[in-house]
């Protein structure tokens, strides 16, 4: 081959290369609106109740004609997992569970801000300015009580912490650990704020409890079991969980709150960093601020405050104004939660094994 037919044929793959290039470039342009790489699934991490998260991707999928499908983990579970997904995520929506664990995750870059349109209707109080994370319900911790067991110790139902820390509750209460847990956590925040922000102090009242505590579970409703089935005498947990387990046919259970203040919880929904799928991930996210949506809860025992001011408000949800709350910022809850965590594992308790 010549030099000048070495050059043409050169130039000409070099053409057709660069036409090879321009074609593949638009075919992009012209797919990237509304339909960007998605499968038309939602891979939801779930930490409500199991039954609300079956509930509510079954009624997303009814509504959207997308599928959805969950893993129900715990809010410290959920966290690990989707940081060990980061670069390769395993779910693209985190849905449920408090809000203090969307702020962590936030703090590590593992979720990808979105306001959603219908992010508007929720209150600044129960969302990120950002659109880090978005709240979906607002729950109280509380007390929830076998009363039988109560009464055959001589004992009412607890009205204050300190009431938890009466040594007749030896090896008689249950509640999950904060490591595992985001209601756990949310406990342990609510005695930083009632400590006026120490987190020392609220380690030592942990301490004081620990000889108390039979076990501390993995999830954050398990202690409404036990305490339903007599192992316990008092669970520390979110008041609906009790609520709930009450309905299912525990008539004995009674709930109370702390006269000091008690924390609570905004549940949150994000879209996860990297997601797969991230068009139907944020048309989950904005289902599930709907009404529609918000009144999912309700059809499987799940009594948390709605925070769409349209949704109905079911009457079996605990009246939120008449309990003395704790000032809670999820963000600085968040914040602290990793090395608070720690700190709990290595000067209360550790963290249940699998
Ligand atoms: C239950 C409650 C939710 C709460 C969740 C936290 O599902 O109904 O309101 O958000 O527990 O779960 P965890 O296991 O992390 O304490």
């Amino acid at each position: 081959m010549t030099d000048m037919l070495h050059r043409r044929v050169a130039k000409s793959i070099a053409v057709t290369a660069l036409v090879a290039l321009a074609a593949t470039g638009c075919a992009r342009e012209a797919a990237a609106p509304g339909t960007t790489k998605d499968g038309g699934v939602v891979h939801v991490v779930c930490g409500a109740t199991e039954d609300w998260c079956a509930a509510t991707t079954k009624k997303f999928t009814e509504t959207s004609g997308l599928k959805a499908d969950f893993v129900r983990l715990s809010s410290g579970e959920a966290l690990a997992r989707i940081k060990a997904g980061k670069g390769n995520a395993e779910f693209d929506v985190w849905y449920g569970g408090p809000a203090d664990g969307f702020s962590a995750a936030n703090e590590g870059g593992f979720l990808e801000p979105y306001v959603s349109p219908n992010a508007a209707k929720i209150p600044a109080k129960y969302k990120d300015a950002n659109g880090a994370w978005t709240g979906v319900y607002v729950g109280a911790l509380g007390f929830c009580s076998n009363t039988k067991l109560l009464q055959e110790k001589g004992m009412e139902v607890p009205k204050s912490w300190a009431d938890l820390l009466n040594p007749k509750l030896a090896k008689d209460i249950g509640i999950a650990h904060p490591s595992t847990s985001g209601t756990a956590y949310t406990a342990l925040w609510t005695q930083v704020q009632l400590a006026g922000g120490s987190e020392d102090k609220a380690l030592d009242y942990m301490r004081k409890l620990h000889p108390n505590v039979l076990q501390y579970t993995k999830s954050g409703a398990a202690p409404a079991q036990m305490t339903a089935r007599g192992e316990v005498a008092v669970g520390v947990i979110f008041s609906h969980d009790c609520i709930a387990t009450k309905e299912a046919g525990f008539p004995g259970l009674e709930v109370s709150f702390p006269s000091e203040g008690t924390g609570y919880e905004t549940g949150g929904v994000a879209l996860i960093q990297g997601a797969k799928n991230p068009v139907s991930g944020k048309k989950f996210v904005d289902w599930a601020l709907t009404k529609e949506a918000q009144e999912v809860g309700p059809t499987a025992k799940a009594y948390q405050f709605p925070t769409n001011p349209d949704a109905k408000v079911s009457d079996k949800v605990v009246d939120l104004a008449g309990i003395t709350m704790v000032d809670y910022d999820a963000v600085a809850a968040g914040k602290a939660k990793i090395a608070l965590t720690k700190r709990f594992d290595a000067e209360v308790a550790q963290a249940p094994k699998s």
